[in-house]
């Protein structure tokens, strides 16, 4: 037996992610620890959090252990198929709701992965029609699941890039892979699924091919929204201008949102 307290103070992982799995564990909010510090841990439970906390302690990322994690507000299921939603693309989100609120849009979110992108569109933006694809069956699955549980309505295909999606939109969002094969990764990005996060040609091919499909995919006047690394956002922008119909909107560490001409 151990007391909350005590299984704190022993555990080896970092503090906030040892009371998130506490919580997990207790089946109640963070701050409910607080005051019952005293609170005496079953076996069961005391089994459960060091196991939990062993796969933290082995750099396995929280959000997988708890299978959950939050996006503009929202809790998305995600599994080891999907990548974690980061706060940089709640800013690419984000400035892509600007552009799109109060008038009714058509939003394709391009490589959904848990679909963080494209329910946080159909949510925000009710008027609008999303659709969402992924070239990886099991991440449009965990999409799927999210999508029906917080109450979005999203067309889902599976498509390598925009080979099997039908239509033009007056948004194209993409949070495609754009990691370079030979770039550092935190221990925990090496549990993600290399598909979400690997791209050839310094990870610029799958921007720069979308760059090249999505003209005919954009109504007039459409946007495209990228998110990439800062480091490759020159490069990125100057392809998409020379070689195809685009202008810049916005530019973000994170994002490039260009326009059709
Ligand atoms: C960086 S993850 C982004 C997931 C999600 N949009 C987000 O922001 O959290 C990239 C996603 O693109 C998908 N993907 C990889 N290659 C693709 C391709 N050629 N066509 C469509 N989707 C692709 C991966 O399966 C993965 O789900």
């Amino acid at each position: 037996m151990a007391e909350v307290k005590d299984w704190l103070n022993a555990s080896k992982i970092d503090r906030l992610d040892a009371e998130l799995i506490l919580a997990y564990v207790l089946d109640h909010e963070r701050t409910w620890l607080v005051a019952h510090d005293n609170h005496e841990l079953q076996d069961t439970e005391l089994r459960q959090a060091n196991a939990m906390a062993a796969r933290r302690g082995a750099h396995e990322p929280l959000a997988y252990i708890l299978g959950s994690r939050e996006f503009y507000g929202r809790e998305f299921a995600v599994t080891p198929d999907v990548l974690i939603p980061r706060p940089e693309t709640e800013q690419l989100a984000s400035a892509v709701l600007e552009y799109c609120g109060g008038t009714p849009c058509d939003v394709l979110d391009v490589g959904t992965g848990s679909g963080a992108i494209a329910v946080t569109m159909a949510l925000e933006l009710p008027d609008a029609t999303v659709t969402a694809s992924d070239i990886s069956p099991a991440a449009l699955e965990i999409a799927q699941q999210n999508a029906k549980k917080l109450g979005a309505k999203i067309q889902f295909v599976q498509s390598d890039l925009l080979q099997n999606v039908h239509g033009k939109f007056d948004v194209i969002v993409a949070n495609l892979p754009y990691v370079a094969h030979d770039w550092q990764v935190s221990p925990a990005t090496k549990y993600e699924p290399s598909l979400a996060l690997y791209a050839d040609d310094a990870g610029e091919r799958l921007l720069k091919e979308l760059t090249n499909q999505a003209p005919n995919r954009l109504k007039s006047g459409g946007f495209l929204a990228l998110e990439l690394d800062p480091r490759q956002a020159k490069n990125i922008t100057n392809y998409a201008v020379k070689n195809k119909r685009f202008t810049v909107l916005k530019t973000a560490p994170f994002f490039v949102i260009f326009q059709i001409k």
